[in-house]
């Protein structure tokens, strides 16, 4: 193993082992080159003459760069053009910090790392994979999900995605969550995602209550959890009772067995689905400066292996948006407008189609997407049936239909459900 990797585990380990123990293979190996190139390009930065970096500069000393491209941009080039550091670009990181905090208020003053940016949530979620997933281990999670699990953590990892079933009747199934946490095995990786990707569920304060009882008696039984949050929709949640923070913020201090880890970004949240922003953030009941900076590390030098750092244009677009006084009533607009359209969905399906005898509504009260479960009634020739009749675009997962209401102008969304009901009539007779 390499020495540098032997003293991030080693800060690790001395903060809480449980922590060291929880890290794959590849994650206990893995360390930020700190005294490579990466350390002679910074060693040099200030000096006059510096011909250590892979880039080009202009005579001037600015970044060499193409007419082309500098004409398109209303910011100064060096907040474009240069790669940004591997673990993201700081003042991003810290102002995302704040941004954690402010909107997770029961994190109260508990420490977290210092997000690292990571190429939006698919790669951060692929650097939590990285970092905890072993050959053979299994991810559990809800049976509704996000299908890219699958490549992420199996196909990458070699995980084994292991379910429970998210509902029991109209709320989340705490149960079910019980018993696979409880299942034999001392180390287990459980990933949430809330608001839910298919669904657009969100557990309740209460239901949230009893998840983190759960994870709480696991751990004080001895399983030892990693628990990783895909926040992509968050704050995105429009019905009163429903829990507003980050399942992340009353699992960050919970228990020194559990091993929080939040993967997040502007994506879905700031509506910058190109962009490629997400971060990846640690945190743990007896995190000390330490085990902070080790953990910052490791996810620094598996970017670094990876991508090697991501898109700085994005980054700074992102930070100055952050900063800009419109945001935060640019942001409620926004919101505002996703709630209308989650509002006149649940209108017509509520005055429309609530005891349909062709599908049942899937429960849901946030983020952008909604779901109906078919009766006996083939999904895939639904879908097949709305784009050849009926001029509309669902997704077909499984027996549910996927309704991304997100993306409808509010006009259209009686028409929608109008051609889905129709469709299910075609298919059915
Ligand atoms: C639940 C969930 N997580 C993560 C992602 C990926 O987000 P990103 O585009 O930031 O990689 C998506 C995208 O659809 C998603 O639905």
């Amino acid at each position: 193993m390499n020495p540098q990797a032997e003293l991030l585990n080693r800060a690790i380990s001395e903060a809480n082992p449980v922590v060291f123990e929880l890290l794959s293979e590849k994650g206990r190996n893995i360390y930020f080159p700190a005294k490579g190139l990466v350390r002679q390009g910074l060693d040099a930065s200030t000096k006059r003459i510096n011909a250590s970096i892979g880039m080009a500069m202009e005579d001037d000393g600015s970044p060499l760069r193409l007419k082309a491209i500098d004409s398109k941009l209303n910011m100064p080039p060096e907040e474009a053009f240069p790669y940004a550091s591997s673990y993201g670009k700081a003042e991003l990181r810290d102002i995302w910090k704040n941004i954690i905090r402010e909107k997770n208020p029961s994190l109260g003053d508990h420490p977290i790392t210092r997000p690292v940016v990571t190429h939006a949530l698919t790669h951060g979620l692929s650097m939590a994979g990285y970092l905890f997933v072993d050959e053979g281990d299994e991810i559990i999670m809800p049976d509704l999900f996000w299908g890219n699990y699958r490549l992420l953590f199996e196909n990458a990892y070699g995980g084994i995605l292991s379910f429970f079933p998210l509902f029991e009747g109209s709320g989340f199934n705490t149960a079910g969550l019980e018993s696979k946490l409880n299942s034999p095995g001392e180390k287990k990786i459980l990933l949430l995602n809330f608001p839910n990707n298919p669904t657009g569920y969100t557990p309740t304060e209460e239901e949230v209550g009893e998840i983190v009882a759960i994870v709480n008696r696991a751990a004080e039984s001895g399983k030892k959890i990693v628990m990783i949050t895909d926040d992509a929709y968050f704050g995105l949640v429009y019905e009163p009772g429903v829990f507003r923070e980050s399942i992340f913020a009353p699992l960050a201090a919970l228990h020194k067995n559990v091993l929080a880890v939040k993967v997040d970004g502007a994506t879905k949240e700031d509506y910058a689905w190109g962009f490629r922003v997400g971060f990846i953030t640690f945190s743990n009941k007896l995190m000390n400066e330490g085990m902070a900076k080790a953990l910052e590390d490791k996810a620094a030098g598996a970017v670094r292996g990876n991508v090697s750092n991501c898109a700085h244009l994005s980054q700074s677009l992102l930070h100055a948006a952050y900063k800009s006084p419109d945001y935060r009533e640019d942001k409620e607009r926004k919101f505002a407008l996703l709630k209308k359209r989650y509002e006149r969905v649940r209108e017509i399906l509520a005055s429309r189609y609530a005891s349909s005898d062709l599908f049942d509504i899937v429960p849901n009260n946030s983020g952008y997407f909604m779901c109906l479960k078919l009766k006996g009634i083939d999904a895939e020739d639904v879908r097949q049936r709305l784009l050849n009749h009926y001029d509309t675009g669902v997704m077909a997962i499984g027996d549910l239909i996927r309704v991304a209401y997100s993306s409808l102008p509010t006009d259209l969304i009686e028409q929608l459900f109008e051609n889905i009901n129709n469709a299910c009539k075609d298919v059915k007779n």
